[in-house]
């Protein structure tokens, strides 16, 4: 159950770390880039806080030749380079790099799982790790079948009803790449592992400001009256990047924008910012009502296709200070590519909370500013008093920053001081840096200390994103169709003209507060 108090709750958990299972972490594509930038920094800083059980060891598998040496000599420049707390404990690193080994085999290897099997046992013995397991693949979603077939293979997944011991698998986004591979793919793993020990990764969910939407909306009673179709006009979720896809060519190429974010991590926002309250705190009961959302929205129609959804790609452009190239002419991505790098788009929950209130979402690569953001934008007040004829109030809008800047702002009307009295929008801002005075765990640390404890609550439970998928099918086999005019925006700008005709087609406009 997800632990929601007025403290860290990784903090307040430290009393019972005493009651968190020893255990062996294997990471599958441990010399990639997410190894590097957040795993490694993850685990570190768990460590260097006392999170991790007192009986810990991590393995790195992946293909390249390297000692555990080089292995952890390279986990410390990234940490150097990546952690939210910087320089890197040389005092502490000196023994809980002692706890980290690298394993190199090919992912479908056999006698790469029989030696991970046995270096695994021996290291129960050396540190007591009792033979429980993580599997955290990190790896080409192609390859998570083969893994989990050789891991069963080879001993390494337990049956879940397993007293003495336990296996659970972490898997990395995108689950699928549309409804019909997402359910082969359920189908494949479901052979050899449960429901119970598969944790789909969704690392926004991991994230404070995500799990504050439930605070914020359950735990205080001035939002609940208000949260409706009635109060409501409209709903905007902005995921905006301003760096452009970096290394990863290959991958971008295979999943675009709305493989990589839309279909799940603006799906969980917008899942949590819309649901009902849960019967209770625990995992199934916020992931009955999330994907209740998913259920309740609206089929898209091809007229949606047609005028309330816009695909792009980025060109070349200015931003940060300095020329960029576009997207067809980053590494490893084909020079004529039809990927999207950036997505807009209206959509309907049809429920009683949510009849007629338009959702719009969108995001991309290579936009002005990094800015994830909820906007809740409300009715006007009635214009009586102080309309007179033209408009002279903005709506009151509430912002739920996600990052950066974690935080909650509201915008209200206000009387500027003097006898004119012309009436201003200003801001109450509430910012958790400022406020609680010290960096929040990053999502990864969240997500890996769940998944030791066993709770599944902040992962993506398998009817979740196969109701996301059933959404967004239709869409990408409507878009495989038709040719682009790629690339439609500047590097550096808010993305095509077309994303703005989608609201003013509705007399709305994009906000960033
Ligand atoms: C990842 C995507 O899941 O999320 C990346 O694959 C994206 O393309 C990243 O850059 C964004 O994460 P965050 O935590 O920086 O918002």
């Amino acid at each position: 159950m997800t632990q929601y108090s007025t403290k860290n709750p990784l903090e307040e958990e430290t009393r019972s770390i005493r009651m968190i299972d020893p255990c062996s972490l294997v990471i599958f594509g441990a010399t990639g880039d997410l190894m590097g930038k957040k795993l490694a920094p993850a685990l570190y800083n768990l460590g260097r806080e006392g999170m991790l059980p007192a009986n810990f060891t991590a393995v790195g598998f992946a293909r390249r030749e390297k000692n555990h040496e080089q292995f952890r000599n390279e986990l410390k420049d990234h940490i150097n380079t990546y952690s939210r707390v910087k320089p890197i404990d040389e005092t502490f690193w000196k023994s809980f790099e002692k706890q980290l080994f690298y394993h190199r085999s090919e992912f479908d290897d056999d006698e790469g799982y029989r030696s991970l099997d046995a270096f695994l046992k021996d290291l129960d013995s050396q540190f007591a790790t009792r033979g429980n397991r993580i599997f955290y693949l990190s790896v080409q979603p192609k390859y998570f079948p083969i893994i989990i077939e050789k891991l069963k293979q080879h001993g390494l997944l337990y049956d879940s009803h397993d007293q003495s011991k336990w296996s659970r698998v972490i898997i990395e986004k995108p689950f699928g790449r549309d409804l019909e591979s997402a359910k082969w793919l359920q189908g494949e793993i479901s052979k050899y592992l449960d429901e119970s020990q598969i944790y789909r990764i969704d690392h926004y969910l991991g994230k404070e400001t995500v799990q504050n939407i439930l605070v914020f909306r359950f735990a205080n009673s001035i939002f609940e009256s208000i949260w409706n179709y009635k109060h409501i006009d409209h709903v905007q979720i902005t995921a905006a990047e301003d760096l452009g896809i970096g290394t990863r060519g290959h991958f971008y190429e295979e999943e675009g924008f709305l493989r990589d974010i839309l279909q799940n991590h603006m799906m969980q926002l917008l899942s949590l910012v819309a649901m009902e309250p849960p019967v209770s705190l625990n995992a199934a009961a916020i992931r009955d009502e999330k994907v209740k959302v998913l259920q309740s929205i609206r089929p898209f129609t091809e007229d949606d296709f047609k005028q309330h959804i816009v695909r792009g790609q980025y060109g070349k452009g200015f931003i940060n200070g300095q020329d960029v190239v576009g997207y067809r002419q980053e590494q490893n991505v084909n020079p004529s590519s039809n990927v999207e790098t950036y997505a807009a788009m209206r959509l309907f929950i049809d429920n009683w909370r949510w009849a007629g209130v338009p959702f719009y979402l969108r995001g991309g690569k290579r936009l002005p500013k990094r800015a994830t953001e909820i906007a809740i934008i409300f009715k006007d007040a009635p214009g009586v008093l102080f309309q007179h004829g033209e408009k002279r109030t903005d709506p009151n809008i509430l912002v739920i920053r996600i990052q950066p800047d974690e935080g909650i702002a509201l915008k209200i009307n206000c009387k500027v001081p003097g006898p004119s009295s012309p009436i201003q929008p200003v801001k109450m801002d509430f910012r958790y840096g400022s406020y609680f005075g010290k960096s929040a765990p990053e999502a990864y640390e969240r997500l890996i200390w769940d998944c030791i404890m066993g709770d599944s609550t902040l992962f993506a439970r398998v009817d979740e994103v196969e109701q996301s998928w059933k959404i967004f099918t239709p869409l990408l086999q409507f878009w495989e169709k038709q040719t682009s005019n790629f690339p439609n925006y500047a590097s550096g700008s808010w993305g095509p003209q077309a994303s703005d005709d989608i609201m003013t087609k509705d007399n709305r406009a994009w906000r960033i507060l």
